[in-house]
């Protein structure tokens, strides 16, 4: 008798799994994002969540879950029941960075999620307070290198993406500032417009507005070429900075675990969302890359978040920024 209720209480498990995911989304779904509101991880979401909640009928709420490079939230996010009502913004750093500067880390990048795409890349640039006394990127070394720990460099905590490109530009110049870590790169603007820190390597997405403002000034961007956001700014290759190329990225995860008609709905959401003209419109005016074709979808996710914890761990070694 015991077996066959307990063979009816799985099916009936299995029939009501499959019911909730042909009627999923029955109520609204949070986004967490590891760092303080109104950075660019922040930004990215809001814009993807916004037009996410039109093709799923449901509000895609953001919930800001800030603290130890992003990592706190994600942890969050990692243990959150895999039904589809908790997703997260991930990065470059979370997913990428974070192996190889948390040793504990509560979770896997590459196993602990279901990735459902990317949302865009974000090119690096090298920002600082409006009246930093340097005209162009080779002054702007030459007094950082004078300087030394006298400067200040915001970062958004250990394993961020402005964290670790951070200590990449740091080591690929040989300076040692002092770094100032924040909740997240939108508090840290807020200081350097404010001039309360010197200088940071940011995503194009939280700065392109205020450089466009002039109430911050950037000294190059880490990529081969210029952004179409920013065609003032020269690349560091051009300003005389070889060997500081980076781009930083932002995507969409769920907890591993996911029913595939639900991982499938929010798969497609997202696509939709970067298909959308007028979402397009606010990722590209912002700097961001929009991942087209092959480079969307969960597949192509799981492969860059491999390649890129096997990319950053020994860059981050290099730099000096890991315990050998
Ligand atoms: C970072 O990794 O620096 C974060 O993206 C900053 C943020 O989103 O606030």
């Amino acid at each position: 008798m015991k077996k066959l209720i307990s063979i009816a209480a799985a099916a009936l498990g299995l029939v009501a799994g499959a019911a909730s995911a042909q009627t999923y989304p029955q109520r609204p779904i949070t986004m967490i994002v590891p760092f303080a509101a109104g950075g660019p991880t922040d930004v990215i979401a809001r814009i993807v969540g916004d037009h996410m909640s039109r093709t799923l009928g449901q509000q895609v709420v953001i919930e800001n879950v800030a603290g130890a490079g992003g990592t706190t939230g994600i942890t969050r996010a990692a243990g959150a029941a895999p039904d589809g009502y908790t997703i997260m913004m991930g990065h470059m750093g979370t997913h990428g960075a974070a192996p190889a500067l948390y040793p504990n880390l509560k979770y896997d990048p590459a196993n602990s999620f279901d990735t459902i795409g990317m949302a865009a890349g974000t090119p690096i640039v090298i920002v600082a307070k409006k009246d930093y006394p340097a005209g162009d990127l080779k002054a702007f070394l030459a007094h950082l290198k004078a300087n030394d720990t006298k400067t200040n460099m915001a970062h958004a905590g250990v394993g961020s993406v402005s964290h670790s490109t951070g200590v990449l530009f740091t080591s690929v110049v040989g300076i040692k500032p002092t770094m100032v870590a924040y909740r997240g790169t939108g508090p840290a603007l807020n200081d350097l417009m404010s001039g309360q820190v010197d200088f940071m390597t940011d995503q194009i997405v939280n700065v392109a507005p205020q450089i466009t403002g002039g109430t911050i000034r950037a000294y190059a961007i880490a990529t081969p070429q210029r952004s179409p956001a920013l065609p003032d700014v020269p690349t560091t290759k051009e300003a005389g900075l070889e060997g500081y190329e980076v781009s930083a990225w932002n995507a969409v995860f769920g907890p591993k675990g996911l029913p595939a008609d639900v991982r499938a709905k929010l798969v497609d959401a997202l696509n939709k969302a970067l298909s959308d003209e007028n979402t397009r419109k606010r990722l590209l005016d912002l700097g961001g890359v929009i991942p087209e074709g092959a480079e969307r979808g969960p597949e192509a996710l799981q492969k860059l978040v491999e390649s890129e914890v096997a990319r950053w761990t020994p860059v981050l070694k290099a730099a000096g920024a890991v315990a050998n």
